[in-house]
């Protein structure tokens, strides 16, 4: 059994329901892009909440850290990564979590107890030390030189507010030097594996602490490392977990990982970061914003280091990659196996997008770089590579760091910022110029697009989302992102149902909003990015929400018959529809 499925049944022993994962684009919180931690999706419930599975959990969460990108290509960071974790939700506290978590090391993966060292909380100004976790550690055989006590490294809270305490932290011996009796945590030889949060507080925003309803466990075990560990290996990319991707990776790249590995590691790392991301339920596609951007910077930046590889990048070398990704994950994760063809066309399309670029901007880049006489990038040259040769700022930052080169990040910034008023201000007048002069049956059209938005999502996928539209006097055209051409099945329940709306009379309501509040209430739009400050939010009855300018009608019921016309490839991954009202 792997180190999943024993953590799994370890704790199913001692009374625990396993969840599901939670995708890795949380589903009720905008204020963070990705869950980075097993707790995230549990926050209702540590909050005193009721869980439908009761009062005690376990699971493995897929988790994404973006914040230092930059440190991906040593030996143990990953922006993807899996956590396990046990939780509390007020049954047991301390003796039990700690209890458990010593039996599981030292009785499931056999570690020896040499091999292990704990931190636990020293107390501050208002919470007391943690004297209880200590008495418990010496009970079940840690010596007292090998608990050491922090006040700032095990006090535990996921950003600034929220539930948090005190934590203890496990720390296991890495490496072949004789074993020191006294346990130092900033030995880098100790590295952390897991931690216990006995979460008992809620911080506020004016930053009072006061307790929770209850006393909860949160505890967090990085699978990568602690397989990495058990495998007596010190590179975790050496571990079971990444070893045949290396392998493949040196074979299409003729290449050997020793000499590579920072390349390596880097296209390993993202593209399976890339595979999670495009496979979640989010239906998340490269784009210029948010989640959107961070798949096109981990894409882009896996795609430039395969050419440093000297893979010839116009070849199938990213589905090759993926495929052995997912074969690995597809038995513990439904959406991987579900949305194969999904993650192979998202990474191949932005491949594509990019391979026409990349040569000339890197040549691009050789020419700026060669003539400057400051050893600083500046904000037109980063502004071109970014615009002309779509290198995301990051990796001209990364290229520019090689050379020793700074880039004018903050000037870059501010071109980025006109540049989007000016496309703002074009798009709105387009708008006003397309609609301005708008018939009745125009904006009838109008209104129908948001219908089959909707009803697309209902009958087809939730992840299809408008790709672009364009309405005339006689019809709407209509491109959405889509895998497949639609069945005749698909075409006659998509008009069924936004008939449907139709003749249930929907009202057609506006408000007006801050964009960010707009997209955290889940209104759909097309492109965030151009669009001003203050929003125009449509919604109709609870069936659609969309940041638009409109104009639309006032109740669905005055839109008469709507009829699917034709449907066809757009381009790659769009399908557009025409259809008509009668
Ligand atoms: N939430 C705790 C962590 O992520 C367990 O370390």
């Amino acid at each position: 059994m792997n180190l999943k499925d024993l953590y799994i049944s370890f704790f199913e022993s001692k009374g625990h329901k396993q969840i599901p994962s939670a995708p890795v684009v949380p589903e009720n919180d905008p204020s963070v892009l990705f869950n980075t931690a097993g707790m995230q999706p549990l926050i209702p419930y540590l909050m005193g909440q009721k869980h439908p599975y009761g009062t005690r959990l376990c699971d493995y969460q897929k988790c994404i850290r973006t914040n230092d990108l930059d440190v991906i290509g040593d030996t143990y960071h990953h922006t993807f990564f899996e956590m396990l974790g046990n939780w509390s939700l007020g049954d047991y506290f301390k003796k039990e979590a700690i209890t458990w978590s010593f039996e599981f090391l030292t009785k499931v993966l056999n570690i020896p107890v040499e091999r292990l060292a704990v931190t636990v909380f020293a107390g501050n100004e208002t919470i007391a030390k943690d004297n209880e976790s200590i008495e418990i550690w010496k009970s079940l055989g840690i010596k007292e030189e090998r608990i050491s006590q922090t006040k700032d490294d095990n006090f535990w809270i996921a950003g600034e507010t929220g539930p948090c305490g005190p934590d203890t932290e496990m720390f296991y011996f890495r490496s072949n030097d004789e074993i020191p009796a006294k346990f130092d945590p900033e030995d880098e030889r100790w590295v952390e594996i897991w931690n216990d949060v006995f979460m008992q507080f809620n911080k506020k925003e004016d930053g009072s602490v006061k307790d929770l309803p209850n006393k909860n466990v949160d505890t967090g075990m990085g699978v990568e490392r602690t397989t990495a560990i058990l495998e007596g290996v010190n590179d975790n990319y050496l571990s079971s977990i990444w070893k045949d991707v290396i392998e493949l990776i040196e074979s299409i790249s003729n290449l050997p990982y020793e000499g590579n590995e920072k390349s390596m590691r880097i296209i390993a790392d993202h593209l399976r970061t890339a595979v999670f991301i495009s496979a979640d339920k989010s239906g998340i596609k490269p784009s210029n914003t948010d989640q959107g951007y961070i798949l096109r910077r981990l894409i882009r930046r896996a795609i430039r280091h395969a050419k440093s590889l000297g893979i010839d990048i116009n070849s199938n070398w990213e589905e090759q990659i993926a495929i052995k990704i997912m074969d690995k994950y597809e038995k513990y994760y439904e959406e991987i196996k579900e949305n194969r063809n999904t993650v192979i066309e998202v990474l191949k399309t932005e491949k594509n997008k990019f391979n026409r670029t990349l040569e000339k901007g890197l040549k691009e880049f050789e020419k700026i770089t060669s003539k400057l006489t400051n050893n600083i990038l500046n904000k037109d040259d980063a502004f071109r590579l970014y615009d002309t040769y779509g290198f995301p700022l990051e990796l001209t930052e990364e290229l520019a760091k090689e050379k020793l080169i700074e880039v004018d990040v903050e000037g870059f910034k501010e071109k980025f910022k006109a540049h989007q008023e000016l496309s703002r201000t074009a798009s709105a007048g387009k708008f006003k110029g397309g609609l301005a002069g708008n018939s009745e049956v125009e904006t009838k059209y109008h209104t129908a697009t948001h219908l089959l938005n909707a009803a697309l999502k209902v009958v087809v996928d939730k992840s299809i989302h408008q790709r672009g539209s364009n309405i005339t006097d006689e019809r709407m055209r209509f491109d959405f992102n889509c895998d497949h051409k639609l069945t005749d099945e698909e075409k006659t329940n998509i008009e069924n149902l936004v008939n449907q709306w139709i003749l249930e009379g929907l009202d057609v309501v506006v408000e007006e909003m801050d964009k960010n509040e707009a997209i955290a209430s889940g209104a759909e739009c097309m492109f965030i990015e151009k669009y001003p400050d203050r929003v125009t939010v449509y919604s109709i009855g609870n069936i659609s929400k969309e940041l638009c300018g409109g104009p639309h009608v006032k109740n669905t019921s005055e839109l008469g018959k709507f009829k699917i016309k034709k449907e066809e490839a757009s381009s790659a991954g769009v399908r557009r529809i025409k259809a008509v009202l009668e």
